[in-house]
């Protein structure tokens, strides 16, 4: 599998996972890296809350030394706040920054930044000029295919955006109006990636590694970015890591060590944030890894009551004694 070089600087898988805000934290994260995936990306961080030296805004930029390499991902409309906030940010010696110009939900893109900047290719190209002037690490991009199907503009803006210092650029393939809705279009991403210079990275509906291989044949993309098919499911990284690399795929984690999988997930929240509030976050986890098989729904509705982690351990058990996690 190809090194992956951003900015001259080697991310040695070219498998990433997908920035997922309120969902990939610190303990998903370090799972997702002990098997295997690439470049990891804080959740996005709005630049101005940052630059008002927000105390929760700083907490979502702790991570653990195996979080590397590592990208912190802003999010704002300001050339100058982004620059003020990438600066900011770099006593959190992150290996690089990156832009939000994805992000469909109305409190972000309603106040002209995530996928907003999709309308405004001057301003988005503004914001990583400044960003670039402002820190030493590669700056990179994550955009869309477009504001909605009449304005596709991915290549127009990950051009303007090259021209500015981006040294990559993620795309995911779908418009604003699609918000996370299928299907991606891959051929938007090939066109993105013939048209730059620098490595182009394919995001959206990447959920096994059948779909992984797919990305990279269909668009001739650099590396991939995998969201919500690794939720409940990091081993996928492996999976997909294998799968390019021999064409199969050897880890298949038993029922049991998908729940140690989980409780591991747990302890690594409740480290970083206490159990109260790790085992609120935990239960949409928890759903998602009782995803699939009998029994599943029970367990998936009882996981929205967690309040300890006593309680999920508790609840991996039952899911055991079920024969409710084979096909999950
Ligand atoms: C819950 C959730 C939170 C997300 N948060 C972010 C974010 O903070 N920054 C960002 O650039 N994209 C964010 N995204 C978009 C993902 O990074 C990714 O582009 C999208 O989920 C498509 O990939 P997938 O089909 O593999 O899930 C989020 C997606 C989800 C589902």
């Amino acid at each position: 599998m190809a090194v992956l070089t951003v900015g001259g600087r080697e991310i040695a898988c070219p498998v990433s996972l997908a920035p997922m805000a309120g969902v990939a934290d610190s303990a998903f994260r370090q799972l997702c890296k002990e098997f295997g995936c690439g470049l990891l990306t804080s959740e996005m961080v709005s630049a101005k809350a940052l630059t008002m030296s927000d105390r929760k805004t700083k907490d979502l930029l702790r991570r653990a030394p195996i979080e590397a390499p590592f990208a912190i991902q802003l999010f704002g409309d300001d050339p100058e706040i982004m620059a003020r906030a990438a600066e900011l940010v770099m006593a959190w010696k992150p290996d690089f920054i990156d832009i939000n110009m994805g992000c469909p939900a109305p409190k972000i893109a309603g106040n002209g930044s995530g996928s907003s900047l999709m309308k405004n290719p001057p301003l988005a190209a503004a914001i990583v000029r400044a960003v670039v002037a402002a820190v030493e690490v590669p700056v990179t991009v994550k955009i869309r295919k477009g504001w909605d199907e009449h304005s596709v503009n991915a290549v127009e803006v990950a051009l303007l955006c090259q021209e500015a210092g981006a040294a990559a650029v993620a795309v995911h393939g779908k418009t604003r109006e699609q918000m996370y809705a299928p299907p991606v279009d891959r051929a938007v991403i090939r066109q993105v990636k013939e048209a730059l210079s620098v490595p182009v990275i394919g995001n959206g509906e990447i959920d096994s590694p059948e779909a992984a291989a797919q990305m990279f044949a269909e668009t001739g993309c650099d590396g991939i970015m995998v969201g919500r098919g690794a939720l409940g499911r990091p081993w996928l990284f492996a999976q997909i890591n294998e799968y390019l690399q021999t064409g199969e795929v050897c880890t298949r984690p038993t029922p049991r060590q998908k729940m140690a999988c989980l409780l591991r997930q747990a302890e690594l929240a409740i480290a970083h944030k206490g159990e109260k509030r790790a085992m609120a976050e935990m239960r949409k986890h928890a759903a998602w890894y009782f995803k699939g098989g009998r029994g599943a729904s029970k367990l998936r509705a009882k996981a929205g009551t967690l309040t300890t982690y006593q309680a999920l351990e508790e609840m991996t058990k039952e899911a055991l004694d079920l024969g409710c996690l084979e096909n999950g």
